[in-house]
């Protein structure tokens, strides 16, 4: 098996962040979440930070200008790795920027593993998940809860609940995946890279359905 690149579609609530992280563990891969990156810079402070902040905050798209540059910085920098990007790309034109991008640096998709969750199960996992601010693992107080109540197992920081994560803010993210960047499952079917997941139930069900998709790693 060549550098796998791969990209993880979903809405909102769909686990991708909870599927990427084990994939990346288990194929070696560079695990690219915009989202987080985009977290990491707000908490930092910069100007990048600050200008998405409101945007983040409210539910709606960060401008492509400043996801393109992130995104891009870091493909070029990690080829020596495969790739799993994981909230990138989220509309037509950054799957289009991106198609330029992997030509420019010689990186190669395989498959978008597009996980499929109905609307009313995103809501309760959002509303029920909690985020730890220091390392970044992710919970759900009751599918996958902390050992100790409202610390993080990793770190023992205080979890939070993610300003995003808000009821009004969740029902204007799902308008915007609907009608931003469901259009990726078309983009991605026509181009025969597209791969469905129902991505109900368990945790590691859905983590051994991908990996069925993808092969065991090194095989
Ligand atoms: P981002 O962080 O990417 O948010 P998102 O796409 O809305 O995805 P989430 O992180 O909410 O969910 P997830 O699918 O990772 O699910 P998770 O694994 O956590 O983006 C945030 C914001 O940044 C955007 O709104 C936008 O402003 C900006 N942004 C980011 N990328 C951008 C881009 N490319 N362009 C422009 N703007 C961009 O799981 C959710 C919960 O469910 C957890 O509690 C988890 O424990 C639980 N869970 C997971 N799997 C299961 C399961 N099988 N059963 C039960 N519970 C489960």
């Amino acid at each position: 098996m060549g550098l796998l690149g791969l990209i993880l579609l979903g809405a909102p609530g769909s686990g991708k962040g909870t599927q990427a992280v084990r994939l990346a563990e288990s194929y070696g891969l560079q695990h690219l979440s915009t989202g987080d990156l985009l977290r990491d810079e707000v908490r930092r402070g910069t100007p990048l930070g600050a200008e998405a902040k409101d945007y983040m905050d409210a539910g709606q798209l960060v401008p492509d200008a400043l996801i393109l540059g992130m995104v891009r910085l870091r493909l070029e920098a990690g080829r020596e790795k495969g790739f799993l990007l994981d909230g990138f790309p989220r509309t037509v034109a950054q799957a289009e920027a991106l198609d330029g991008m992997l030509a420019a640096v010689g990186r190669r998709l395989d498959h978008v593993l597009f996980l499929d969750v109905p609307e009313d199960e995103l809501v309760t996992r959002l509303a029920l998940r909690r985020s730890c601010p220091g390392c970044g693992r992710v919970y759900h107080l009751k599918a996958s809860p902390p050992k100790a109540e409202g610390r993080c197992d990793g770190c023992g920081q205080e979890l939070i609940q993610r300003p995003d994560d808000t009821e009004s803010v969740v029902r204007d993210r799902l308008k915007v995946y609907a009608s931003s960047t469901q259009p990726l499952v078309d983009y991605y079917e026509a181009r025969k890279l597209l791969r469905h997941v129902v991505a109900l139930g368990d945790i590691n069900a859905i983590q051994a359905q991908l990996r069925v998709i993808l092969g065991e790693p090194g095989a």
